[in-house]
């Protein structure tokens, strides 16, 4: 198939444009690099270095014909969107449009789509929840993951556009930016590794799904097989508190710093967990990697890639 993958050069588009190369696929990413590395970029793909609201992403769409459209490219950090939500906006709902349009202009078939199981749901009210719980996203971030998908039941509705609208858990493991302020697995093994003392927003108790990325990318794999439009949970139902990740981390790393504790950060709920059962039934997908695991090849991959 040939496949765009926007956001290709990020944390989780890289690892799903490699997969896709290595089943076989014609990929081409769409990603401006602002969050993005080149060194992630497949050799394998075409890449072209665009921002998802330019009017220069139809020529992309002119030039290839598409049978998937794999949708990563996301402005992704909840406190960013707290802090600028115009930007959050612009980046995820109006970039997210212009894709549907040239989608639907073009011919394309499918849209994958990366949406959020942690953000989506808001204060669960029940554990883990399933995709039937209300939705009630806390942060703008999680409203525009949320007007994605009504976005993409409109484009299904009235031009005949399958969909598949991926909530995610709390994703970890290679790639993942350090730098930001989102992505507790890889700000924790950065500073453990270089023997930094890290700072855990709030007591350390609230709670999240961590799902490994390669994991993750068998969502993206699947769902290329998917005929009618569906919406799936990826995580792993197994609820980890900050503090009990930030233990396993250090054991992992083998490493005896103590964290410190600092203010809870707007726009986060308390407990986040959620149910796969749908995606083992109906997708064939579920996690493969236990925390421990995952955690383990994140730390050698920080070790070889992410140190100075
Ligand atoms: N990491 C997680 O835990 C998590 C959880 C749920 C959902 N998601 C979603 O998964 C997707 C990938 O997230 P990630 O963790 O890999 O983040 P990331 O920041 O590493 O990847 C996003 C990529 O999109 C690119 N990008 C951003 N805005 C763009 C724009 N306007 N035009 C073109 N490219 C742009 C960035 O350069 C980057 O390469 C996002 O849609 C995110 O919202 C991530």
């Amino acid at each position: 198939m040939k496949i765009l993958v926007t956001g290709g050069a990020g944390f989780i588009g890289s690892h799903i444009v490699d997969a896709y190369i290595d089943a076989g696929h014609d990929v081409v990413i769409i990603d401006d690099l602002s969050t993005g590395r080149i060194q992630n970029v497949n050799r394998g793909a075409e890449f072209i270095c665009a921002n998802i609201q330019d009017a220069e992403v139809e020529e992309v769409f002119q030039r290839h014909s598409f049978d998937v459209v794999n949708h990563q490219a996301a402005q992704m950090d909840v406190r960013r969107s707290v802090e600028d939500p115009i930007f959050d906006a612009r980046n995820n709902v109006i970039g997210f449009i212009n894709i549907l349009q040239n989608a639907v202009k073009y011919g394309v078939k499918k849209v994958i789509f990366s949406s959020s199981g942690g953000a989506i749901y808001g204060e669960q009210d029940y554990f883990p929840a399933d995709e039937e719980h209300k939705l009630q996203p806390y942060s703008p971030y999680g409203i525009t993951k949320l007007v994605g998908e009504k976005y993409l039941f409109f484009y299904a509705l009235n031009y005949g556009i399958k969909y598949t609208a991926l909530r995610y858990a709390n994703v970890y493991g290679p790639r993942q930016n350090p730098f930001g302020e989102a992505g507790v697995v890889a700000i924790f093994t950065k500073m453990i590794l270089e023997n930094h003392q890290p700072v855990i927003n709030g007591s350390g108790e609230q709670t999240r799904d961590f799902v490994y990325v390669k994991d993750v990318v068998k969502g993206s794999l699947l769902s290329l097989q998917q005929k009618e439009s569906n919406i799936f949970n990826i995580g792993t139902s197994r609820e980890t508190t900050v503090n009990t990740l930030y233990d396993s981390l250090r054991k992992a790393a083998n490493s005896q710093i103590e964290a410190k504790h600092g203010p809870a950060k707007d726009g986060e709920q308390f407990r986040s967990v959620i149910s796969y059962k749908k995606a083992e039934k109906e997708l064939g997908w579920k996690p493969s990697y236990t925390l421990e695991k995952g955690l383990e090849e994140t730390i050698d991959y920080f070790k070889k890639y992410e140190l100075q």
